[in-house]
């Protein structure tokens, strides 16, 4: 049986995939207000702000492409039982080829109605894929409500936590790469890792995880696999 590798990644692994991460300095946060572009109350006081920004970071994506990581993660396929738990909204890790990828914070290039069912119960029925087009207050769904990001805005719950949990409690192997590891519930998920299961995490900055299990790669995210692979192959 395969060994199963769990890798969580962050806003670092697409960084250089021209992706501004979030907390670094230049980051998207030091540009916008997360309070305005990213959060419940945000997006209640202000839809168009909220749509806009969604509509940047879709146009974004558009002309991104994933990049080494991406590819070397999706690689890790070949030999290894795999899941990618992403908290980007990017798709860079399915366009490099992953097949399993659990999206924390929503997905950029999809959307669902304001008011519908997914709130309430976590069904994906709703859920459109816009792809790397634009959403307007005035478009609606088929439901008659205004359609709205398919993300995890912050003061909201993470639907997908559970699994994700679950996920992590069965690597043989954990990956974190390019994550401040500053939001929860997602921070957290390494320590549903069992006692002997391995963590490397890939960061050019220290990362507050202090655990016995960890080997730090200090290195940015394409170096950083190419070095987490050479440790793989002389385990
Ligand atoms: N390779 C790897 N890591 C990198 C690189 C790189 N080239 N460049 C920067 N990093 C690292 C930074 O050192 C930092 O530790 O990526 C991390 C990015 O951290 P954040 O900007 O905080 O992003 P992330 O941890 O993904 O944020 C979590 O916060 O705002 C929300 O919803 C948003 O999903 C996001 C969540």
């Amino acid at each position: 049986m395969k060994k199963k590798i769990v890798v969580l990644t962050g806003a670092g692994v697409s960084a250089e995939s021209g992706f501004a991460t979030f907390r670094d300095t230049g980051g998207l946060w030091e540009q916008y207000d997360v309070n305005d572009v990213a959060s419940i109350e945000g997006w209640y006081r202000n839809r168009k702000l909220v749509l806009d920004f969604y509509n940047q970071r879709r146009a974004q994506l558009k002309d991104a492409q994933p990049n080494a990581a991406h590819l070397a993660i999706a690689g890790l396929e070949k030999e290894y039982d795999v899941d990618v738990i992403t908290q980007n909204v990017d798709n860079l890790h399915e366009r490099a080829g992953s097949t399993r990828v659990l999206h924390l914070h929503g997905e950029l290039s999809k959307v669902r109605p304001e008011n519908g069912i997914y709130d309430r119960t976590a069904s994906e029925a709703e859920v459109i894929d816009v792809g790397y087009g634009e959403v307007h207050v005035g478009d609606l769904a088929p439901n008659g409500s205004q359609l709205r990001p398919h993300i995890v805005f912050f003061g909201e719950a993470v639907p997908n936590i559970e699994k994700a949990i679950n996920l992590v409690e069965k690597a043989d192997i954990l990956l974190i790469v390019g994550t401040s590891l500053q939001v929860y519930p997602a921070a957290g998920l390494y320590r549903y890792a069992s006692i002997n299961t391995p963590i490397y995490v890939i960061d050019p900055k220290p990362v507050p995880i202090s655990d016995g299990r960890v080997t730090m790669i200090q290195d940015v995210a394409t170096k950083g696999m190419e070095k987490f692979l050479e440790m793989l192959a002389n385990k």
